[in-house]
């Protein structure tokens, strides 16, 4: 049995200035606030701090999130939380921002170390009530049971998973993701991407998870180019930010795969960011993947809005056609050539990315580590690079 929790969920355009009313509907009085140093300053969480004000909240700020979430940083929350009174945390930021208050969170209810909590079902109980507020397209952390912490001195990414740490409140507010640069948005795009198209494939896909699948993979084919190339048009801000809310559910109910294996050590090694890790493997695993889900990428090319070619397998290796190509116009071989990923580092790395049989059991084919070896070779040393 595994319980499934689904946030209350707010969405609107500029729409923070509501938070205040909206904890304290909820009963909150004291909410600690995080973010990272740039969000502090770029004055993108004012409006949520002077509402508030406005309704008598007091609040505390921590703002030394770092992304790709060293444990370090989750340690240092901890310290601070310990000194300070509060019912309710609100993380405005990215993934690594709203994963450091799901673990936050439960290490304050439960009195677990991070350690402690590693795995799948090792949180003790619910955490106290926290809020997401996305200012990423990529993650969908607001709504999944998972988080991700990086051990810096073992080069490791590590995954708690636990109904208990799903936020309570999201507030979806695409007016927080227009400053997000090109670069990361292309990144946090294409790794929501790559969750709608692994879930969608997964061995635990089913109904549920590919009618959210589906939706985002139409979403973010139609909007993702539109959001990286005109990043003040509102509408594919929406569909980004919902898209990638809706990518969220479909990890939950059908798990990642081999791209995010792989993807692992790379942000553990080299802290190639989230989104550009996946994004460097997608087409390279589909491609390995083609034999055992022909009907599956054969849809992928069709939500791209392709109705050509008519034989299925034609049209299933279209679809790896179709994300080479996004990869293309979002520069990502350009930014592959800047991970600093050796020859020597290819047998460790396909060792560890095989090892991680959470993620390695959801894919649809089962991949030997030969065959991952050479997905590493193909993509670093065989694309002229
Ligand atoms: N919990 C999950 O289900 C889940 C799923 C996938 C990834 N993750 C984890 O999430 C983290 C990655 O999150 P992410 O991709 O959202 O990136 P992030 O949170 O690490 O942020 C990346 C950078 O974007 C900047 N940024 C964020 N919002 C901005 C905005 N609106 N304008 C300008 N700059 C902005 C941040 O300052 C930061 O420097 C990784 O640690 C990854 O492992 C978690
Ligand atoms: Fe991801």
């Amino acid at each position: 049995m595994y319980v499934y929790k689904v946030p209350e969920t707010v969405i609107g355009y500029e729409i923070t200035n509501q938070m205040g009313t909206l904890l304290k509907e909820r009963g909150k009085s004291r909410a600690l606030i995080l973010c990272d140093g740039f969000l502090a300053e770029n004055g993108l969480i004012e409006s949520a701090l002077s509402s508030l004000e406005t309704k008598g909240l007091r609040y505390e700020l921590f703002t030394e999130i770092e992304p790709e979430l060293p444990v370090e940083t989750i340690e240092k929350a901890f310290e601070v939380a310990e000194q300070l009174e509060f019912d309710a945390i609100v993380a405005i930021g990215g993934g690594s921002c709203i994963d450091c208050a799901k673990i936050l969170s439960a290490m304050v209810a439960n009195g677990q170390s991070v350690n402690e909590m590693i795995g799948t079902g090792k949180v003790k109980g619910p955490g106290i009530f926290t809020a997401a507020v996305p200012t990423t397209s990529g993650t969908g952390a607001e709504v999944t049971p998972n988080a991700i912490v990086k051990w810096s001195s073992q080069n490791r990414k590590d995954s708690i998973v636990s109904s208990f740490i799903v936020p309570d409140l999201v507030i979806l507010d695409a007016s927080l993701t227009i400053t997000l640069p090109a670069h990361l948005t292309a990144w946090t795009g294409l790794d929501a991407l790559t969750h709608a198209i692994e879930a969608f494939t997964s061995k635990r896909s089913n109904a549920y998870s590919d009618m959210y699948a589906r939706e985002v993979i139409r979403l973010i084919a139609g909007s993702l180019r539109t959001a990286v190339y005109s990043p003040h048009n509102r509408v594919a801000r929406e569909e980004m930010l919902f898209g990638s809310f809706l990518a969220g559910f479909c990890i939950t109910h059908a798990g990642t795969g081999a791209v995010h294996a792989l993807a692992y050590p790379l942000g553990g090694t080299y802290d190639v960011q989230h989104g550009l890790s996946n994004a460097v493997f997608l087409a390279e695993v589909m491609k390995a993947n083609l034999p055992a889900c022909i009907g599956k990428y054969a849809e992928v090319a069709g939500l791209f809005g392709c109705d050509e070619p008519r034989w299925l397998r034609d049209k299933a290796e279209k679809s790896i056609a179709l994300i080479n190509e996004l990869c293309t116009d979002l520069g990502i071989d350009e930014w592959r050539k800047t991970i600093p990923l050796k020859d020597g580092d290819i047998n460790a790395f396909a060792e560890e990315a095989h090892s991680i049989r959470r993620l390695m059991d959801n894919n649809p084919r089962e991949l030997s580590l030969t065959q991952v070896r050479d997905i590493y070779e193909s993509v670093f040393f065989d694309v002229g690079s």
